[in-house]
């Protein structure tokens, strides 16, 4: 597969309609709380919702460590999100890791999840990080081969409740 063209760009006002397609396809297969919140609630205030996901780069509190957010932009169109935690809890050590990403329904298997972690790695290590921790469900196939092709080695697996996927723990050097 070859690469689409993307760029990494922080959460922005500036491309709010492809934003708010791509979070009501997330809404249609379930899973909104990762790149947004509630779509009528993001909606009615966009401008609120960009700078509540800006803040989040500096933001702590005893729940949540400092995680910056980038957006994946192709042709001018919102495709994906990708957050870097800058530092592990022990929730995030069990599930979440450094990393978490999601491309749009409409725009996978075109190569942008394993294009967002390669563009991702170079900031993880601008924020002071050597080595980056990314889970995932065993079940997961497209995500572990965004892992491993971007140099993801495997070093446990296990199973953290048994009638979920086991959870598979990646370490990316970042050098
Ligand atoms: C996992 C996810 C981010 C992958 O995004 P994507 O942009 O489609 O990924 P890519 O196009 O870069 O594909 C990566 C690889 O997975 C393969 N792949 C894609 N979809 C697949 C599927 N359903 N089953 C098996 N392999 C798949 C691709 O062929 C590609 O393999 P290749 O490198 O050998 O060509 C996306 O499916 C998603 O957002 N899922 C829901 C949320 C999620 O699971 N996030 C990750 C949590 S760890």
């Amino acid at each position: 597969m070859s690469s689409p063209k993307i760029t990494l760009v922080p959460p922005t006002e500036a491309h709010r309609d492809t934003f708010l397609r791509g979070l009501r396809e997330f809404q249609d297969e379930g899973l909104p709380w990762y790149i947004g919140g509630d779509l009528a609630e993001v909606e009615r205030d966009f401008g609120a919702f960009v700078a509540k996901k800006l803040a989040e780069a500096t933001r702590r509190t005893a729940e949540f460590v400092p995680s910056t957010q980038l957006w994946a932009i192709h042709e001018e169109q919102f495709v994906g999100r990708i957050s870097i935690r800058h530092e592990l809890t022990e929730s995030l050590r069990r599930d979440g890791g450094h990393i978490g990403y999601d491309t749009v329904p409409s725009f996978r298997g075109r190569g942008v999840a394993t294009e967002m972690l390669r563009l991702a790695l170079p900031v993880a290590r601008t924020l002071g990080l050597h080595e980056v921790l990314v889970t995932c469900n065993d079940t997961n196939a497209a995500s572990i081969r965004v892992i491993e092709r971007n140099g993801g080695v495997l070093r446990e697996t296990q199973v953290l409740d048994p009638t979920k996927p086991a959870k598979r723990y990646y370490w990316i050097d970042l050098g």
